[in-house]
């Protein structure tokens, strides 16, 4: 098979023995089954750092943006009003979400390279008293830049308002207390962090708002209680589950416990993010986000001006040789973005960068 490791923001590089959890056809209604989508539920509170009498935990089938938008079109009902900050490509999706559910809401629109200013959502908060939702992305995989929802969750918490984040691309690969920093709904996705594949999303939420939300959900397939009721009943999901993805998932949960848990793997990121932007600088790149701002998860790098080649030449030079990269998507400068989450290590981070150099040194010769 000619395979390639993904330097992606997920679905990225998984383990062959994630993979391989996939080839049991598993029947749904069986009671094995629905324990494991207990135990999923129940080492995602721990990983959380929530409590099981405050914290509850709804898997929701599709991709991440199936998961924000179950929240979103569910908690935020007729006579509420949401504030969007958005400084990224996620956080305008929250607008798009907003939109379509024709949802009461105003937005907050930070620069792609900027983090949200805790202080003018206060501020924002103080003169609107109609708002009882904010939501935010934290790491914004757009750019790679690394939100301050500490800060941002003070100042909502403060101001007695219902706090939602959007932690796609970071939850499992960062430790984020949930329940220490008040955060009322957290959404993430199988395919990022925790290193499983796509085939749902899940939403970490406090119990008290989940139960408040009965009634009020936009869409059938989305509603957050009526699939928060069905599953908190024995595990059973409300409609057809992506088995294979649940059983990999589970896996994943134990490799990440294997590997030291969110603290060890974070710091692999981290060294991993690290060591590509210091090797990347060597080689010319500049990065799109400021160091004090940027996160361990992807980078952003500047596609150099005056290029003698194109994104799409070193892509597949690199593809061919055992990696993909990706496009940049911020749409203020053209650039490039490359991942180190998934099952990346050193090695792969090394032998990236030494094939970018034989590229340029290649260019160089003609
Ligand atoms: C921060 C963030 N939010 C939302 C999404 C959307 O997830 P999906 O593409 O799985 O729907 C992504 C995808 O990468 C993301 O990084």
């Amino acid at each position: 098979m000619n395979t390639y490791k993904l330097l992606t923001p997920g679905p990225l590089t998984t383990t062959n023995t994630v993979k391989e959890e996939m080839l049991f056809d598993h029947c749904t209604w069986d009671d094995d089954y629905k324990q494991i989508t207990q135990h999923i539920r129940r080492a995602l509170l721990d990983l959380a750092g929530a409590d099981e009498k405050e914290y509850t935990v709804v898997l929701m089938q599709g991709s991440g943006t199936f998961g924000v938008e179950t929240v979103l079109s569910s908690v935020v009902g007729d006579t509420d009003k949401l504030l969007i900050v958005a400084n990224g490509a996620y956080g305008e999706r929250m607008v798009e979400i907003a939109a379509h559910n024709r949802l009461n809401y105003v937005v907050y629109h930070e620069k792609y390279d900027r983090i949200p200013d805790a202080e003018k959502i206060e501020a924002m908060l103080r003169e609107d008293p109609a708002i009882t939702h904010v939501s935010m992305v934290h790491s914004e995989t757009t750019s790679g830049i690394l939100n301050d929802i500490e800060s941002v969750a003070k100042v909502v918490k403060d101001n007695g308002r219902v706090f939602i984040v959007d932690a796609m691309s970071s939850f499992g690969g960062m430790d984020i207390p949930v329940q220490a920093l008040g955060i009322d709904f957290i959404v993430s996705s199988a395919n990022k962090c925790i290193q499983g594949v796509p085939g749902f999303s899940f939403i970490i939420a406090r119990r008290s708002l989940v139960i408040a939300s009965a009634g009020k959900a936009r869409s059938l397939s989305l509603d957050l209680y009526d699939q928060w009721e069905t599953m908190e009943k024995d595990g059973k999901w409300r409609f057809t589950s992506p088995t294979h993805v649940v059983l990999a998932f589970d896996q994943a949960l134990e490799e990440l416990k294997q590997e030291g848990g969110i603290a060890a793997r974070s710091r692999r990121y981290n060294d991993n993010n690290h060591l590509l932007i210091q090797r990347m600088k060597g080689l010319g790149f500049e990065t799109y986000i400021d160091e004090q701002y940027q996160g361990p998860i992807i980078t952003t790098f500047y596609f150099p001006e005056n290029a003698d080649y194109t994104f799409e030449e070193i892509y597949a030079y690199i593809k061919a040789r055992g990696y993909a990269i990706y496009p940049g998507k911020v749409t203020q400068a053209p650039t490039f973005r490359i991942g180190n989450i998934g099952e990346i290590y050193e090695e792969d981070i090394q032998k990236l960068c030494a094939i970018i150099e034989e590229f340029l040194e290649e260019k160089k010769n003609g």
